[in-house]
C-alpha cells in the first residue's frame, strides 16, 4: 500500500534515499499512522541494497511538532500501554544504516526525539529544538529525557524538560546536538550532500561502525572497545575491506559492493 503521510524519494543521490514526513498542515505531528509507515519505508530502505545512507526531514516550516496531542488526548494509561506507540520506535532505533535528519523550523517533543534518533542532525537557521512535553501536564516518553541528556548535558536538557524552553539552531550547535547550521533554502540539500558523502563509504563499514558508536551509549568503556574490536576485526572478512586498502596503495577511489 502507498504511505500517505509521508513520500519516499529513491535515489536523490548515489546510494541516498529521502523520506518526507507529510502532514504540513499540522506541523507533521507524529499520528499513529504516519509513524507506522516511517517505520515501514525505513524497513524497505534497510533492505535495499540500492540504498546505503537515509535522509530524513520535514518541511521548511517543520520537521516535526511532536506526538500527535488531539489523537492521543483522551486516551487513558491502559489504552496508552495497549497502543503501545513507542514499538514502532524500538523498531527505528534497530534501522541499522546511517540515517541523517534534515531540520528546519520546530522539532518538538517527539520531533525532537525523532530527530535525535538519527545520527546526524543538519539543521537549518530556523530550527527551533524543544521537548514542551512539560506544558501539556506529562513529559517526554520518545528517549527525550535520555538522548537529549546524553547529548546537551543535565544543565541544558533539565531546562528544557522543566520549563519547554525552544532552543535555537545556534544554541542546539553549541550545545553538541546538531552537525551543522545551514541556510533555510539549502537545508534538505546540505543534508542529502551530508548523506552522499556517508553513501560513499562501505555499507557494511558503515553499519558496523554505526552500532559501535551507538554502543557507547548503553555499555561501560570497556565492554564498548570490546563490541569495537569485534566489528573492527569482522569487516577483515569483506570483500569492501580488500578494496577500500587495496584502492588506497593504488592512489583510486574505492568500488565498495556491501560484501
Ligand atoms: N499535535 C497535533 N496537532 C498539532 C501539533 C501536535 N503536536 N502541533 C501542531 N499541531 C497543529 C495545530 O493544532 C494546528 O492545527 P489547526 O490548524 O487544525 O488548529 C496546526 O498544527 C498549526 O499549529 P499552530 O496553529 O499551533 O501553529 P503556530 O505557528 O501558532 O505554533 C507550535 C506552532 C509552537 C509548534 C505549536 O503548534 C505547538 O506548540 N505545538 C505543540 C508542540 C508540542 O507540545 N509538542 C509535544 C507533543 S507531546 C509529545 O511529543 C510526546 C512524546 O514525547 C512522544
Amino acid at each position: 500500500m502507498q504511505p500517505e503521510l509521508i513520500i519516499i524519494h529513491q535515489q536523490v543521490a548515489p546510494y541516498v534515499a529521502h523520506i518526507q514526513l507529510n502532514r504540513p498542515k499540522d506541523l507533521n505531528a507524529l499520528n499513529l499512522q504516519l509513524m507506522g509507515e516511517l517505520r515501514d519505508a525505513l524497513k524497505q530502505l534497510e533492505a535495499d541494497n540500492q540504498v546505503r545512507a537515509i535522509v530524513l526531514s520535514g518541511d521548511e516550516r517543520a520537521f516535526a511538532a511532536g506526538a500527535d496531542i488531539k489523537q492521543m488526548m483522551g486516551n487513558s494509561a491502559i489504552d496508552m500501554y495497549n497502543i503501545d506507540q513507542f514499538s514502532t520506535w524500538d523498531t527505528i532505533k534497530k534501522i541499522k544504516k546511517p540515517i541523517i535528519a534534515a531540520v528546519s523550523g520546530f522539532a518538538l517533543g517527539g520531533g525532537c526525539e525523532l530527530a535525535m534518533l538519527c545520527d546526524m542532525i543538519v539543521a537549518s537557521e530556523t530550527a527551533r529544538f524543544g521537548q514542551p512535553e512539560i506544558k501539556l501536564g506529562v513529559m517526554p516518553g520518545a528517549g527525550g529525557t535520555q538522548r537529549l541528556t546524553r547529548a546537551v548535558g543535565k544543565a541544558l536538557a533539565m531546562e528544557m524538560v522543566l520549563t519547554g524552553r525552544f532552543i535555537t539552531a545556534q544554541e542546539a550547535l553549541h550545545a553538541g546536538l546538531i552537525n551543522r547550521i545551514v541556510p533555510v533554502e539549502l537545508f534538505l540539500q546540505e543534508a542529502i550532500k551530508l548523506a552522499a558523502e556517508v553513501a560513499a563509504m562501505s555499507p557494511l563499514a558503515l553499519k558496523m561502525a554505526k552500532e559501535a558508536v551507538l554502543k557507547a551509549f548503553d555499555s561501560s568503556l570497556e565492554e564498548g572497545l570490546v563490541f569495537e574490536r569485534k566489528n573492527f576485526y569482522l569487516l577483515f572478512a569483506s570483500d569492501d575491506q580488500k578494496e577500500g586498502m587495496k584502492a588506497f596503495v593504488e592512489k583510486r577511489q574505492p568500488d565498495f559492493k556491501g560484501k
